[in-house]
Formats: C-alpha cells, structure tokens, sequence
C-alpha cells in the first residue's frame, strides 16, 4: 500500500490507547486516513491522538467501552458525525483472562465475553449500519 493510499478514508479503532490498536491507528494516518481512535481509556486514546496530530494526520478520540451497546452506537455516529462517513473498522478493543483457566470462574470471564466477543457484536451491526448507509447516499448522488 502506498503511503497515501487511504487518503479521503475514514477508519474506526476501537481500543486504540496502547500496544496493536495505536500501531494500526497510526498506520492508517500515515497513509492519510482521518482516524477515529476509541478507547476505554481517555488518556491513552488522546495519547494516540497527539501522537497521530504531532506526525501531521488527522484524528479525533472518542471514549466508548464497546461492551455497551449504547456507547458503541455513539461512538460510531460521532465518527459519522465528524468525517462524514466509515469506510473501514478494526474492531481491535479486547481484553485478557485476569487468572488461569484451572483457577477461574465464569465471573472472571464476564468481562472478557462483554468486551471480545458481545463488543465485536455490537461494534460491526453499528459500523456496518453506517457503512450501507453511506453507500446508498453515494449511489444516489451518482444516480442523480
Ligand atoms: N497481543 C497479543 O499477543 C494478542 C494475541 C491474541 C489476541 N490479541 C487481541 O488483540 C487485541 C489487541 O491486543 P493488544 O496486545 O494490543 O491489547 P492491549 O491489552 O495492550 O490493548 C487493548 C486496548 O483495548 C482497550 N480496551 C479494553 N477493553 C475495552 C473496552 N471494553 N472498550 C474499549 N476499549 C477497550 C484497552 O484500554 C487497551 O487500550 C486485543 O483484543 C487482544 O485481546 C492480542
């Protein structure tokens, strides 16, 4: 992919404060996407987004836990709301078993299914719902 190659894109990063996510925010504004960097963690997602400014891209942070419904369908309508549109979604937010599996119970896994797979869940139907809906207004602009 050339440097340039997402120009005019906008990409969604969920669980972009640190590690994997940041990495891949910061690819995608490299190569000239507007970044919308989710965290749970407002001052390591607004972390990744000075870093993206301070480099000369473009990002906003926006705070979600997208184990909540709610916040995620927020969170994806201000990425709508800021850039006009979605275009690609890396639903990368996810957390880790805190114990080992021999010593655990189903309440140590609570929060890893509500984060990793229920957040994946609610986070592709909302992006996706966005993604249709920019593709029929584009196609009845050029219908027109
Ligand atoms: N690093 C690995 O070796 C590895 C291996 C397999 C899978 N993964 C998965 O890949 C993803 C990234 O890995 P990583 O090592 O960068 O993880 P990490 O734990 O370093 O970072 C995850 C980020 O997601 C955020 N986050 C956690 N729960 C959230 C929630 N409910 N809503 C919004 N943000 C939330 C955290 O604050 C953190 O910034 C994770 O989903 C992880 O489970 C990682």
């Amino acid at each position: 992919m050339s440097v340039d190659s997402m120009t005019g894109k906008v990409v969604l990063v969920t669980g972009a404060g640190q590690a994997c996510g940041r990495v891949i925010a910061e690819d995608f504004a490299h190569r000239g996407a507007s970044v919308v960097v989710n965290d749970i963690d407002g001052h390591a997602g607004e972390e990744t987004v000075r870093r993206i400014h301070a480099a000369g891209g473009v990002a906003t942070f926006v705070k979600a836990d997208v184990s909540v419904e709610a916040e995620v369908a927020a969170l994806v309508e201000a990425a709508v709301g800021t850039y006009g549109r979605l275009d690609v979604a890396v639903n990368n937010a996810g957390t880790e078993v805190p114990v080992a599996i021999a010593d655990s119970d189903s309440a140590d896994f609570a929060t890893v299914f509500a984060a990793n797979l229920e957040g994946a869940r609610a986070c592709m139907k909302h992006e996706i719902r966005a993604m249709r809906a920019w593709a029929a207004e584009r196609s009845s602009t050029c219908r027109r």
